[in-house]
């Protein structure tokens, strides 16, 4: 991976600075994936009677996906690290998978869910190891996210049959 870290004048020490950076470069890798697995999905649940529903629920989380790839990739380049761009160095980062093709509509409800539900338990390992930091910007930034993704856990849940 590429970086280009800058002395930073802020009081975050360089190595904290490299945690904080690893750290988003795992969770950026995790919302690409996740990202494109939800649109994936949005576009292969065109079918049922409860299709507008759930092809509406996929869409309006990939739109806020998209939204969080953009905050965390600036949160990269504002400590002063390379953010990535490639699908392969995504691949490479995330601890996520790509879904297995042609899954019924409950089948990725579930999957999300349960990725939904991983990308949680890493940010909150993610916060207590970045709590022996003073990257307190990082610390509520990255509580932020493991907020937006418990409300997607819960949405998902209640949709389980
Ligand atoms: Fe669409």
């Amino acid at each position: 991976m590429k970086r280009n870290l800058k002395e930073d004048k802020t009081g975050i020490s360089k190595k904290d600075l490299e945690s904080s950076i690893k750290t988003l470069t795992s969770v950026l890798s995790n919302e690409m994936i996740l990202y494109t697995k939800t649109r994936n999905f949005h576009w292969g649940s065109v079918s049922g009677n409860i299709f507008t529903e759930i092809h509406r629920l996929f869409e309006n989380q990939y739109l806020e996906l998209a939204q969080v790839i953009d905050e965390v990739a600036e949160r990269v380049k504002k400590l002063g690290g390379q953010e990535m761009g490639t699908t392969d160095e995504f691949f490479d980062n995330a601890t996520l998978r790509e879904s297995t093709q042609n899954i019924d509509r409950d089948k990725m409800i579930a999957e999300l869910l349960s990725d939904h539900e991983q990308v949680t338990t890493e940010l909150r390992s993610s916060i207590v190891k970045l709590s022996e930091t003073n990257d307190y910007g990082t610390i509520y930034f990255l509580t932020g996210l493991a907020l937006k993704h418990e409300s997607k856990t819960w949405i998902l849940r209640k949709h389980i049959n």
